[in-house]
């Protein structure tokens, strides 16, 4: 089983879609095992994105993730890094397939809705600087069964 750290941004909580991001995932077959709501420090955000600083988009990237509460949670499953990548589609959300979240509800790639990890290595470091062990929720559901 892989985590994954998955962020509603704001643009998604400000749009009324936190249900609907979670709500693919799950029916999906992914499991979230930690959730909250939080306003992101400017120095989260610049510890989350630090492999992007220098970059042109990086200051507007810094703003826009720290302008408004983001909705933030680990989800788990058989593969879930590359499932959740897929299930939310191209960074870009003009390239991104229609049945994706991105090819579905965005337009523009300063507001595309959603993070998720990129690698077992971001997974990894996301999953811990979002979330402290105590937070994280390891449990079965009876559903698991009839997924794997
Ligand atoms: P990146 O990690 O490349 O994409 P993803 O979120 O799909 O893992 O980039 C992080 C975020 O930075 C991306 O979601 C949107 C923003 N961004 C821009 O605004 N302009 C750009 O040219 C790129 C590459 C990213």
């Amino acid at each position: 089983m892989e985590r994954t750290l998955v962020i509603v941004k704001p643009d998604g909580v400000q749009r009324g879609l936190t249900g609907e991001v979670i709500s693919r995932l799950e029916r999906r077959g992914l499991k979230v095992v930690a959730l909250k709501m939080m306003n992101v420090s400017r120095e989260l955000a610049e510890q989350h994105y630090a492999v992007h600083k220098g970059k042109p988009f990086y200051d507007g990237l810094i703003d826009y993730i720290t302008s408004s509460p983001v909705v933030v949670m680990i989800v788990e499953g058989k593969n879930a890094i590359k499932a959740v990548r897929n299930t939310v589609g191209a960074t870009n959300p003009v390239d991104a397939a229609p049945g994706t979240i991105r090819g579905d509800f965005a337009m523009d790639i300063g507001r595309n809705i959603v993070h998720a990890s990129d690698g077992p290595e971001t997974a990894a470091f996301e999953t811990s600087l979002w979330f402290s062990e105590d937070e994280i929720c390891a449990y079965t559901r009876n559903t698991d069964t009839w997924i794997y």
